[in-house]
C-alpha cells in the first residue's frame, strides 16, 4: 500500500491518569498494558499496512526523545514536534502539508495513541474498509465502534444508509461530539449511532480542502508555513504555529459538515475491543479482576481487600489492607494516589482548559491534580464536578524504602463546591494553607511569618506598613511577638493601621479594639506610628476618605493579619460586603453580635455599627495572613479556601489574592488533614523532615498550595 502513510497523535498530556500519566512523560509513553508502552502498542497495530517509512508521529517538542526511544523504526524527520499544543485541527494539518511534501497526496490514516485494542486483526480489517472507502472519493472517513453506554465524554457518528463502497462502511449523517447525557441516551436508544474513536481516514488532499473551507484561518497559517518550509528546511514555525487557533478536528472539521458538501463523511463500523484509556474506569476494564474482584497490576499484595483497582509501578512495592472500591495508584516516583472507584475525572480538561490548573503545579507540568489535596506524596480525590476530597481519618500510609503500605477506610467527604466554584477560585494557587495540630504552634508559625514579612519590608524600604484584627484568634500571635520576638524587629519602623471597630467605641473604653491593640501590641511593642480609625462623632465621609488617603500616603499596607469570622467576614466587612469596599461604616449582622458577646460581659450590648477597613482596600495588600482557630471556625475557612469566591463569604476573596497564608490548627481545618493519617516518608526523596506531613507544589511564578500539619511555614525558594 504505497499511497497510504499513518500519522500517530502522540501530544496529549493524559491528565486523569495521573500519576500513571505525568506532563513529563504522559500516558502514551508509558506501559500501561503491558511491556509495550501505549504508543509502541500503536505502531505494532500497523504492522503490515503502514511500514515505519511512511509512519508520522504527532508529538509535543519536549517528548521528541521519547519517541525516539520508543520508536527507533521511524525517521527522525517524521516525527513532527508541535512547537506548542494548538489541539489536533492544527497538528493534523500540519502533519498532512508534512505528509504531503515527503510522498505527495496520499491516503493518510490518522491514530490515537491511548487506546487498548483486543482484536488486532478485526482492527486492520476496519482500518482496510476505511481505506478503501477514502481512496474512493472526496470521503472524511471514521471509524466508530457500537457504543456501549451513553456515555457524554465521546463524539458520536449517525449512520444513515449502508455505502456500496466497501462493507460496513455507511453514509455519515452527522457528527456529535460530546452530547448532553440525555441526548446520548437517545442516541443508544437509536441504534444507529457509533462511537468516534478518533481514528481516521483521508486523502490528504481532502483534509487539507476541508479544513480551508471550514477552519480557513488554520488553513492559511499553515500554507504560510509550509511555503517557508518549502524554501527553507530549518524553518521552526514557533512563531505561526502559536497563532493556529485552538479546536479540535471533531469540533472545528467534523461537526460542521452537513449534507450536499463537498467533503462527505463515510462512517465505518468497527468492532476490535476498542477502548480509550482516558481514565481509571476505562484503564480498569483492561485488567481481570481476582477472586476479590480487585484488579491487579505490578508487585501488590491485598489482604481483607475487595473490589479495588490496585496499581503500583516499578521499583515500588503495593501492600493493601482492609480496602474496599478504591484506587490506589503509586506512580513510578512513589507518588500514591488514592480514590473512590466510584467517581471519575471526566471533567478534569474542562477544569484544566478554564484556568484550574493555577490551583495546583507548574503550568505546563500539569499532574491531573487540578483537584487534589496533596499531602506530600499522596493525592487524594476530588470527585467529578465536585471538590470532595477523600476522608482520610482511617488512613495509614506508611513509606519505607521502595514499599508502600495502604490500610484502613478511606471514605469520600462531604463535597465542599462545585466544580465551577472552583474554576473561578483563580488565585487559589497563591495560597499557603498551613494546618498546625495545636492553636499554640499555628500562634508559633504566625509570629515567624509576622516577623519575617516585617522584617523584609524594613529591611527594603526602612518601613512595614501593617494592619491586624483585634479578636481572640491572635491573642497568642501578639503574646509571642511581645515575648519571644521583642527584639527582632525594630519596632519603631512599623506603621500600624487600625483594622476595625465597635462604632462609638472611644480607646479609652476598655471593650474597644484599639484598646485591645493599645495594651497587646502598641505600647508593649514601642510602636509609635499608630493610625486609628475615625469613629463616633468624627466618622463622616470626609474622615473616612482621610483615612483611606493617609494608608495610600503610607504606600500602602505590607501585611495584613486576618481572623475570620464564623460567617467568613474578614475585618467587619460582613457577608455581601463588596470586593472593593472601601474604609466605611457598617452594620454589624447577628453572628457577629452574637459570637462577640463574650468581650462585652458586664452586661453591656454588643454594639450594632462598626468601623471597618474594606476589603477592597485590605486586598491591595502585598501580602495576607489569615488566622483561625477552633472548630467553629471550620465551615468558614472551607468556605473560604474551597467555596464559591463570592461576597457571600468575604474571606473567599483571598482567592483572588497573589499571597497568602491561611494559618489553622487542626481543628479548624476538620477532615482535610487529621492527625491519625500517619505518613511515613523513609526514603530520602522525601525529605520529611520535621513535617510529620508535607505537601507542596510550586507554581511558574513560585506560588504554591502548600498544606503541612505542624511543620514550619517554609517560603518556597
Ligand atoms: P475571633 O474573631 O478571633 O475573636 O474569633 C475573628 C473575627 O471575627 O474576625
Amino acid at each position: 500500500m504505497n499511497d497510504v502513510a499513518a500519522l500517530i497523535l502522540a501530544g496529549g498530556n493524559g491528565t486523569r491518569l495521573w500519576p500513571l500519566s505525568t506532563t513529563a512523560k504522559p500516558k502514551q509513553f508509558r506501559r500501561l498494558l503491558c511491556d509495550r508502552t501505549m504508543l509502541q502498542l500503536t505502531a505494532d497495530r500497523l504492522a503490515g499496512m503502514v511500514p515505519p517509512e511512511r509512519t508520522f508521529v504527532s508529538v509535543r517538542r519536549e517528548h521528541v526523545s521519547l519517541v525516539h526511544q520508543q520508536l527507533p523504526q521511524v525517521a527522525g524527520e517524521n516525527v513532527l514536534a508541535e512547537p506548542q499544543v494548538r489541539d489536533t485541527a492544527g497538528a493534523l494539518g500540519y502533519a498532512a502539508f508534512a505528509i504531503q511534501q515527503k510522498f505527495g497526496d496520499c491516503v493518510m490514516v490518522v491514530l490515537a495513541s491511548d487506546q487498548h485494542v483486543e482484536s488486532i486483526t478485526q482492527f486492520q480489517a476496519s482500518l482496510q474498509t476505511a481505506i478503501e472507502a477514502a481512496r474512493s472519493g472526496t470521503y472524511l472517513v471514521s471509524v466508530g465502534v457500537p457504543p456501549s453506554e451513553p456515555n457524554p465524554q465521546y463524539g458520536y457518528m449517525e449512520c444513515g444508509e449502508e455505502l456500496p463502497i466497501a462493507s460496513h462502511a455507511f453514509d455519515g449523517v452527522r457528527y456529535v461530539e460530546k452530547p448532553s447525557a440525555q441526548i446520548a441516551e437517545q442516541f443508544i436508544k437509536a441504534g444507529n449511532y457509533l462511537w468516534n474513536t478518533n481514528i481516521f481516514v483521508w486523502q490528504t488532499d481532502h483534509l487539507l480542502s476541508a479544513l480551508r473551507r471550514y477552519q480557513p484561518v488554520i488553513y492559511r497559517l499553515l500554507k504560510t508555513m509550509h511555503r517557508i518550509r518549502m524554501a527553507s528546511h530549518s524553518y521552526e514555525p514557533t512563531e505561526l504555529y502559536g497563532k493556529l487557533p485552538k479546536i479540535s478536528i471533531d469540533y472545528g472539521v467534523m461537526e460542521q459538515v452537513r449534507p450536499g458538501d463537498d467533503h462527505r463523511h463515510v462512517f465505518v463500523k468497527g468492532d476490535f475491543g476498542w477502548s480509550d484509556v482516558g481514565g481509571y474506569r476505562t484503564l480498569e476494564k483492561t485488567c481481570r479482576g481476582d477472586e476479590h474482584g480487585n484488579r491487579c497490576r505490578g508487585e501488590v499484595s491485598a489482604s481483607s481487600t475487595k473490589d479495588c483497582l490496585l496499581f503500583c509501578e516499578s521499583p515500588w512495592q503495593l501492600q493493601v489492607e482492609g480496602l474496599s472500591d478504591c484506587n490506589v495508584i503509586v506512580g513510578e516516583n512513589g507518588e500514591v494516589f488514592l480514590s473512590s472507584r466510584h467517581s471519575e475525572s471526566a471533567d478534569l480538561r474542562n477544569l484544566w482548559q478554564s484556568g484550574a490548573s493555577r490551583l495546583l503545579g507548574r503550568s505546563g507540568q500539569f499532574q491531573a491534580d487540578a483537584r487534589l489535596l496533596r499531602v506530600n506524596n499522596l493525592g487524594f480525590f476530588a470527585d467529578s464536578g465536585m471538590l470532595c476530597a477523600m476522608d482520610v481519618s482511617n488512613l495509614d500510609v506508611r513509606i519505607r524504602g521502595n514499599s508502600v503500605r495502604v490500610a484502613g477506610s478511606p471514605m469520600l467527604a462531604p463535597p465542599l463546591a462545585t466544580g465551577d466554584a472552583l474554576t473561578q477560585a483563580g488565585g487559589l494557587a497563591n495560597m499557603t494553607v498551613a494546618v498546625a495540630e495545636r492553636y499554640e504552634r499555628m500562634s508559633e508559625m504566625a509570629a515567624e511569618a509576622f516577623v519575617e514579612t516585617v522584617s523584609n519590608a524594613i529591611a527594603s524600604k526602612g518601613k512595614a506598613v501593617i494592619s491586624a484584627s483585634a479578636g481572640g484568634t491572635p491573642e497568642l500571635l501578639y503574646g509571642l511577638l511581645r515575648t519571644r520576638y521583642r527584639s527582632a524587629v525594630d519596632w519603631s519602623k512599623l506603621v500600624f493601621f487600625q483594622m476595625d471597630e465597635y462604632f462609638g467605641l472611644h480607646p479609652s473604653d476598655n471593650q474597644s479594639m484599639a484598646a485591645y491593640l493599645l495594651s497587646r501590641v502598641i505600647e508593649p511593642l514601642g510602636i509609635t506610628n499608630f493610625v486609628l480609625l475615625p469613629n463616633g462623632r468624627e466618622c463622616d465621609a470626609d474622615a473616612l476618605a482621610e483615612h483611606e488617603r493617609r494608608l495610600e500616603d503610607a504606600g500602602g499596607l505590607d501585611l495584613v493579619v486576618h481572623g475570620i469570622g464564623r460567617n467568613g467576614h474578614l475585618g467587619f466587612n460582613e457577608p455581601s460586603s463588596a470586593f472593593d469596599s472601601r474604609t466605611r461604616m457598617v452594620e454589624l449582622s447577628q453572628s457577629t453580635r452574637q459570637a462577640n458577646r463574650r468581650f462585652f460581659s458586664n452586661g453591656q450590648e454588643t454594639p450594632g455599627y462598626g468601623v471597618t477597613l474594606g476589603l477592597g482596600t485590605m486586598f491591595k495588600a502585598r501580602k495576607v495572613m489569615l488566622l483561625a482557630s477552633g472548630e467553629a471556625k471550620r465551615e468558614a475557612i472551607q468556605r473560604c479556601v474551597w467555596g464559591v469566591c463570592s461576597p457571600d463569604v468575604p474571606a473567599s476573596m483571598l482567592q483572588r489574592h497573589s499571597d497568602v497564608d491561611i494559618l489553622v490548627d487542626q481543628d479548624a481545618c476538620g477532615w482535610l488533614l487529621k492527625p491519625q493519617l500517619s505518613v511515613m516518608a523513609e526514603a530520602p526523596q522525601f525529605e520529611a523532615a520535621d513535617a510529620i506531613l508535607a505537601g507542596s507544589t510550586q507554581g511558574e511564578n513560585g506560588p504554591r498550595v502548600q498544606t503541612f500539619v505542624d511543620g514550619n511555614l517554609k517560603r518556597a525558594a
